[in-house]
């Protein structure tokens, strides 16, 4: 292709893409998509504008880390709080993922991505609760990738949760209180199977986790976006997965063991 026939979006976003290192792809993204109803204000349209946008957006997104080489994305889509909102706002998140999986799951099977929904889908419409099911079983087999749906989700409830099981175990004499780990903690947990999230993303530049995945966050690296989910695409993607590889994921240890000099540096007499 000639280059002058290059739009000026698709060239930022090939340099972008130069400077990734393919072998250093996160295996696990996270995402709290916000800023749909600031998006769709500013504009002078009902907050319900800027959620319909974003549907739009987390299709972009999830072909994005899928051609990256990303295997999971985990997205945060309504959590425990987002009852409060007002019920006109609530119907419509609800119904919209009801209409937007009805239409998208033939092509979410075709592409091979497996989709999970995490959270208590106990409040959801037999309807809803039908689609979310027969939506998991549809794709339980499929391989090239996994999304995750956070619904009515939250983290300090799924760990409520686990420690209800984990009592319920010990009372009846399954497990002693000392055989309590972490292990068991991650098998009760709703991501159970999953691997934590190697990067966060959270959009609108809003700095808090908002009651995601307390428990699996503890080690992943936080990108925060300034950019509305609403307008968040290809290019900020790229931008959030430069800026996780030049990071330094120390686990709690130092920077690098194979420099003999840093290694040495605190611990010389
Ligand atoms: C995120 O956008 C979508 C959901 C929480 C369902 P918001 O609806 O929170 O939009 P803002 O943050 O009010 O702009
Ligand atoms: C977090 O966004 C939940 C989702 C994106 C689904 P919120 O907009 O609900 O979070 P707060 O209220 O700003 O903390
Ligand atoms: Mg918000």
């Amino acid at each position: 292709m000639r280059l002058e026939n290059i739009s000026p979006k698709k060239n930022r976003n090939i340099k972008l893409s130069n400077q990734i290192d393919m072998k250093r792809i996160p295996e696990h993204v996270a995402i709290i998509m916000d800023g749909n109803g600031r998006w769709a204000s500013k504009r002078g349209f009902p907050r319900s504008y800027g959620h319909n946008q974003g549907v739009n957006v987390l299709k972009e997104i999830i072909k994005v880390s899928k051609n990256l080489g990303c295997k999971v994305l985990t997205v945060y889509a309504f959590s425990t709080e987002n009852w409060s909102r007002p019920n006109k706002e609530v119907d419509f998140l609800i119904n919209l993922f009801e209409k937007v999986l009805k239409k998208e799951i033939d092509e979410i099977h075709q592409e091979s991505i497996k989709i999970k929904f995490i959270g208590d889908i106990l409040p959801f419409s037999k309807n809803l609760k039908s689609v979310l099911n027969s939506s998991e079983a549809l794709t339980r087999n499929n391989k090239s990738f996994t999304l995750n749906v956070c619904v009515n989700y939250g983290g300090r409830q799924e760990i409520v949760k686990v420690a209800q099981e984990i009592a319920k175990k010990s009372v009846s004499g399954e497990i002693k209180p000392s055989e309590v780990n972490e292990e068991l903690i991650n098998s009760e947990l709703l991501t159970q199977g999953v691997k934590d999230p190697d990067l966060l993303i959270r959009t609108s530049g809003e700095k808090r986790i908002s009651n995601f995945l307390l428990w699996q966050l503890a080690y992943s690296e936080i990108y925060i976006s300034e950019v509305l989910w609403p307008d968040f695409d290809e290019s900020e993607f790229f931008k959030a997965i430069i800026d996780y590889q030049s990071r330094n994921r120390r686990f709690g240890g130092i920077e690098s063991l194979a420099n003999d000099s840093l290694k040495d540096s605190c611990c010389s007499t």
